[in-house]
C-alpha cells in the first residue's frame, strides 16, 4: 500500500492478512530487516494518548526512525498549509507521515495531488474529524479476531455518539465486509439514517443480553460545536439510559467483549469502577494497536518499495 488512509477499500484478504502479521510481531516474530534507514514524523494535530505513543511504540519495535514533529509549535501556526508542511518534510529526507488532524478526509490532497505537485510522502491516517480511523478499526478487528476466532455472524453493538464517530465509521464498514451482524443504539440526536444499510438501529436493553461485543463510543462534546443537545447534555441521564452500569454488564454474556476506544467518560458511557472488570478489552485493545500498527507500517514502507522491503 502506498497509503494507508481508510479501511474503505480494504478486502476481506487484505484485512485477515494485517491481522495475521500482527499476531506475528505480537508472538515475537521478528520485524524485517531494513537495508536503509526509513524516516517517520507523528503529526498529531488533534490530541492523542493512545494512537501517537502507539505509533511512535510501533516505529521503533519495526526499527523506523522517527523525527519528533510539534505540531502546536509547527509553523502551521504561521499559516503554512498542511501540504507545503508535508513538502517540507520531503525535502528533509522524510518518508511517512503519521497524521491526525481535525478536517475530514484532510489527506486527499496529499495522496491524489496536481501531476505538477511533486509531493512523494507516504501519509498513514491516524484519524481524520469523523472521517476514518483505520489504525483504531484493525486494533479492533485484531482483539474481536483473538477472542472469537472468527466474524461470521458475531453479533456487534456500537452505541453511544454514533455520527461524530470515526471509529465508528469504519467500523461498521468493516464489520460488515466481515460477515457480522451490526446493530446501534444511543441517543437518536447523535445517529444517522444513512447507517441503517450497515444495521439496526435499536433500544440498548433490546441487546443487552443478546450481543458478542458491546462496542462503546466517547461522547465527543469537542465535536458538538453548533448542536442543540450539546448545551442539554446530562452525563447521569446518558449514563441511565444509554451506559454500561452494573446491572448491564451482569446481563451481558459471560463472553462477551465491552471494547471502548478510548479515553473513556467514567459514569458516562461504562460505570467507572467497570474499566478494568473481566469483560472490558480495553486495554487488550491498546496492546494490540502496537503490533497492529505495526503491520499496517510495514505494508506501506514495503508498498513504497522503502528500507530495500518489497
Ligand atoms: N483511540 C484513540 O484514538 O485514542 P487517542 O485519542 O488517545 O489516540
Amino acid at each position: 500500500l502506498p497509503h494507508f488512509v481508510s479501511v474503505e477499500n480494504l478486502g476481506v484478504d487484505r484485512i485477515n492478512t494485517l491481522i495475521k502479521r500482527a499476531e506475528y510481531f505480537k508472538n515475537g516474530g521478528a520485524r524485517p530487516q531494513l537495508k536503509t534507514p526509513v524516516y517517520v514524523t507523528n503529526m498529531f494535530f488533534e490530541n492523542s494518548t493512545r494512537t501517537h505513543t502507539s505509533f511512535a511504540m510501533a516505529e521503533k519495535k519495526l526499527g523506523l526512525t522517527e523525527i519528533p514533529f510539534d505540531a502546536a509549535h509547527s509553523s502551521m501556526s504561521k499559516g503554512e498549509t498542511l501540504y507545503d508542511t508535508c513538502l517540507v518534510m520531503n525535502a528533509l529526507g522524510v518518508n511517512l507521515s503519521v497524521i491526525r488532524a481535525s478536517q475530514n478526509a484532510y489527506y486527499e490532497p496529499l495522496i491524489n495531488h496536481r501531476a505538477d505537485q511533486h509531493l512523494n510522502l507516504g501519509i498513514v491516517n491516524a484519524g481524520d474529524g469523523s472521517g476514518q480511523h483505520p489504525s483504531q478499526s484493525l486494533l479492533d478487528m485484531m482483539t474481536i479476531h483473538e477472542h472469537f476466532g472468527s466474524f461470521k455472524g458475531l453479533k456487534i453493538a456500537i452505541v453511544g455518539d454514533i455520527t461524530n464517530s470515526r471509529v465508528a465509521r469504519s467500523n461498521m464498514e468493516i464489520l460488515t465486509r466481515l460477515g457480522a451482524e451490526v446493530y446501534f443504539s444511543g441517543p437518536d440526536y447523535w445517529y444517522d439514517h444513512a447507517f441503517d444499510k450497515y444495521g439496526k438501529f435499536c433500544p440498548l436493553d433490546d441487546l443487552v443480553d443478546k450481543v458478542d461485543v458491546m462496542m462503546l463510543l466517547r461522547v465527543q462534546h469537542e465535536r458538538h460545536a453548533g448542536d442543540a443537545n450539546e448545551s442539554k447534555f446530562d452525563a447521569a441521564k446518558y449514563h441511565e439510559k444509554y451506559g454500561i452500569n452494573h446491572d448491564r454488564y451482569n446481563r451481558l454474556k459471560d463472553q462477551c467483549l465491552i471494547m471502548h476506544p478510548g479515553p473513556i467518560n467514567h459514569d458516562v458511557e461504562l460505570a467507572g469502577n467497570l474499566v478494568e472488570a473481566p469483560k472490558c478489552a480495553f486495554f487488550k485493545q491498546m496492546q494490540n494497536g502496537v503490533f497492529m500498527r505495526m503491520a499496517m507500517l510495514e505494508a506501506v514502507v514495503r508498498g513504497r518499495h522503502l528500507g530495500g522491503l518489497e
